[in-house]
């Protein structure tokens, strides 16, 4: 049944929350478990549909999983990977299921994976994923929607990546790991999710250096063997939260952070005239005693300010003086809250890449929906400073990134109910 969320206004936020483990960490290390035929443990395991459905695509290969959802671990078992093809409908709930691509051709020798539409946010083609595995040997065939990659054994290469795609990185270093010889990554992302995947292929017995930066060098290992991995902490759930700290002119204490992996956004929620403080507990945000100023900000891979976070920080914008200009240059298109921002009162125009936002003094409740993820949790944002009631429709996607965004944003003060939508 669709569920909807009911939000009234509410005053400052205030409390402290704890921030669970990160989405784009755990999707690709789960993918990566596919590498090694012994069992993983995976921990700090947010409780997402996301993961949920790649449990799922790792079961339909043969895989087994158990998660805890109550300690937050997934123990999975690959031994009896027998399958090497994705089904359709799975692999089209969740576009990080292409990640499977290049773990499967390295443990198998052949990965037959539904090419993955394009979504909300834009056409998120996977040409530089292919480019590398093909750079390694692989056969790359496109059928029937579907890409298959065959390869007896992947061997080492030097692959350039034209745009240092996060899932382009993860899928070759993946496919990397058990190669013949050394990769070498130029031009690859440099995202802390990056890191953390290198680091389980690590502990796992591979052999990834300089992850975090733009050169990654890869060399191949026979096998690897099982071990367990802690997931870091979400730098976008963490955003997300300060920014509705500011929005509501808080006082929260975030914990369970990595205050280097949010520093693009407290870079910028301090030009904005929000006390953002990293103490050894946590980040504190306090903006109880604040006037929000206009900001630009101009979106780009890490660390840049994150293009996960710009939609967030466009609802900031939306009640701050002056006005302000947000770039994205990530995505073609993740403009798509501007139109229900504006049914709630924002003043914003599009020009191209650009959306130029004037600040209004107040914000109007009605019936909004949620397009994508990261739009549907700029709109949340929204309502809990907007004069009345919101409704939200589509919340699915929002389910899908953040664990009970409403329950816990109702811990700190907000107010926001779910029911089902007629
Ligand atoms: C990851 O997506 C994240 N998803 C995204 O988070 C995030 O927005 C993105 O990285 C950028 O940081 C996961 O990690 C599961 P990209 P990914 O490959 O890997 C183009 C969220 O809200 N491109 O770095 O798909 C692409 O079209 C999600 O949590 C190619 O042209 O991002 C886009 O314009 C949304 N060819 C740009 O690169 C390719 O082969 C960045 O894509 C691959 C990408």
């Amino acid at each position: 049944m669709a569920e909807k969320f009911i939000i009234h206004p509410c005053g400052p936020l205030k409390g402290e929350i704890g921030i669970g483990g990160a989405k784009n960490a755990v999707l690709p290390v789960l993918a990566g478990s596919l590498l090694t035929g012994q069992p993983c443990v995976i921990s700090n395991v947010p409780n997402l549909s996301d993961v949920e459905y790649m449990c799922e695509l790792v079961e339909s290969l043969g895989g087994f999983t158990a998660w805890n959802r109550n300690q937050g671990t997934i123990s999975i078992d690959t031994s009896r990977l027998t399958k090497c093809e994705a089904a359709y409908e799975l692999v089209g709930k969740l576009r990080a299921s292409f990640l499977i691509t290049g773990p499967l051709l390295a443990r198998l020798g052949r990965a037959r994976v539904p090419l993955p539409g394009g979504c909300a946010i834009g056409s998120r083609p996977v040409d530089l994923h292919l480019k590398g595995l093909a750079a390694m040997g692989a056969e790359i065939e496109y059928a029937h929607g579907y890409v298959e990659a065959t390869a007896q054994k992947l061997q080492g290469a030097k692959i350039y990546l034209d745009f240092p795609s996060v899932g382009a990185t993860e899928n070759i270093m993946m496919a990397a790991a058990l190669a013949q010889g050394q990769t070498i990554i130029e031009n690859a992302a440099v995202e802390p999710e990056i890191v953390d995947l290198a680091n389980f292929i690590n502990t796992a017995g591979g052999d990834v250096r300089g992850a975090g930066t733009d050169t990654i060098k890869i060399n191949g290992v026979k096998d690897m063997k099982g071990t367990h991995h802690s997931v870091i902490p979400d730098r976008i759930e963490a955003g997300t939260f300060m920014v509705a700290a500011a929005l509501t002119r808080g006082d929260v204490m975030l914990t369970n952070v990595m205050a280097d992996h949010v520093k693009p956004v407290t870079a910028k929620l301090k030009e904005v005239n929000v006390n953002v403080n990293e103490t050894p507990h946590g980040i504190h945000v306090k903006a109880d005693n604040c006037e929000l100023i206009a900001a630009d900000i101009k979106t780009l891979p890490y660390p840049g300010f994150p293009t996960d976070m710009q939609a967030q920080f466009m609802s900031l914008m939306a009640k701050a003086k002056g006005t302000s200009v947000v770039t994205e240059t990530v995505f073609e298109n993740r403009f798509m809250q501007v139109g229900e921002l504006k049914r709630m009162g924002a003043i914003i125009k599009i020009e191209s890449r650009s959306a130029i936002i004037e600040g209004v003094d107040k914000l109007t409740g009605t019936q909004v929906c949620a397009s994508d993820l990261r739009a549907g949790a700029a709109l949340v944002l929204a309502a809990l400073v907007a004069e009345d009631t919101t409704e939200i429709s589509g919340i699915t996607h929002i389910d899908r990134g953040y664990h009970l965004l409403d329950e816990r944003l109702n811990e700190l003060g907000a107010c926001i109910g779910r029911a089902i939508e007629a």
